[in-house]
């Protein structure tokens, strides 16, 4: 995997690069698509690609270990294979998902012991394991296994959390030199920034990142309950250390105006649930801000669902009509919201990389939040 930079914008840390896997090139700033199941729910992988313009999507170790396991997905011949997705596919390493269960989790040196969402089976996580599970699923790019300190830990024990991530990291590094790709591909592993929101941890953090040398860098335990204001300040505290030849993934992130904020600061990776989520409930993102499609006064509009919008749903159907379909849970109003949304966002990031191209991304970025951050 190489990435090339080609463009870095006048008055801000905003980049523009190409990175290249064996799977195809990304564009970057880029979104990255959720596909926690192997799926982008209720979303063709046609329409992804071609409609949609998605040029990398995420998978989920935790839930593909969990359901349908490592044997489906190894006689498929891995996840590419599996959901017949050809471009490249990055996999989150189960640290997330494995703090979200809360009570239902236990972490040790070893790695981190939980019960199953699914029927509550035991299971156990290590940096070794969580390698392997990312080799069988074939992923181009893999994370690190981390803790997600939470938003509102305190100084000892972030540290400690981040100590206890600095130990895994070591041992998904020496995994890795121990294992190889199973499909002939390349697969890359980027290790995650921990550090909650103090700046003397997140700069260690990103120090010693950098002494492992790696394809990109993550920024993790970001948009976890901590202010939007100290978001922004340990993005600006990590990413003057990161190598300024390598993508850097800020996980999780989040709404529009956030993604162009952190584009400003040197963010070049962005992936998260909310255009989908978001979606499936009614919340629609458009470049003049956001719709909430429940609400009663667009029962009676018949105007398309973003006349601005690039995709095909955007002209195709009318705000009155979505709403329907999603006030009567029809699952046709999942997707066409979904759809929606992921084509926004993508739209967004494509957007930003030609203002930074054209070395005018600081001024059309002070509009688009203001106008982004607007209610419809
Ligand atoms: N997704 C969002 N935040 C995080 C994080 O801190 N770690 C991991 N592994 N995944 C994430």
């Amino acid at each position: 995997m190489d990435f090339t930079l080609k463009h870095t914008a006048t008055g801000s840390k905003a980049r523009a690069g190409t990175l290249n896997t064996d799977h195809g090139r990304i564009e970057t700033p880029i979104f990255m698509p959720v596909g926690t199941a192997g799926s982008v729910k209720g979303i063709h992988k046609k329409d992804l690609k071609e409609d949609i313009g998605a040029q990398i999507i995420l998978g989920n170790t935790y839930h593909l270990y969990l359901r349908p396991g490592m044997d489906i997905i190894e006689r498929a011949g891995g996840l590419h294979k599996f959901n017949g997705w050809d471009g490249p596919i990055l996999t989150d390493s189960g640290g997330y998902q494995v703090f979200s269960l809360g009570a239902m989790r236990k972490l040790s040196e070893e790695g981190a012991k939980f019960q199953s969402h699914i029927d509550g089976s035991r299971h156990l996580f290590t940096p070794e394991s969580v390698i392997d599970i990312q080799r069988i699923i074939g992923a181009d790019i893999m994370m690190a296994f981390d803790e997600c300190t939470p938003g509102d830990a305190d100084f000892d024990y972030a540290k400690k959390s981040l100590q206890l991530t600095q130990r895994w990291l070591e041992r998904c590094v020496n995994q890795m030199q121990k294992t190889k790709p199973l499909y002939g591909h390349s697969q890359s592993l980027f290790p995650i920034v921990q550090g909650a929101v103090y700046p003397e941890l997140r700069e260690q953090a990103a120090r010693h990142v950098t002494t492992i040398p790696a394809d990109g860098y993550a920024i993790g335990g970001l948009s976890v309950g901590e202010s939007e204001a100290d978001m922004y300040a340990m993005i600006e505290v990590v990413n003057p250390i990161l190598p300024i030849d390598k993508p850097r993934y800020l996980m999780g992130v989040g709404t529009p105006v956030n993604i162009l904020e952190a584009i400003d600061r040197g963010v070049d990776m962005f992936d998260c649930v909310m255009p989908t989520r978001n979606g499936r409930n009614g919340m629609l993102f458009t470049r003049n801000g956001v719709i909430n499609i429940r609400n009663k006064k667009w029962a009676d509009d018949f105007s398309p669902v973003d006349p601005d919008g690039t995709s095909f749903v955007d002209q195709n159907y009318t705000k009155a009509f979505l709403r329907h379909l999603i006030v009567a849970n029809e699952m046709l109003g999942a997707q066409i919201a979904s759809h929606h949304n992921l084509a926004f966002y993508l739209w967004l990031v494509k957007e930003a990389r030609r203002q930074i191209l054209a070395d005018n991304f600081k001024s059309w970025k002070e509009e688009m939040v203001v106008k982004l951050a607007q209610r419809l």
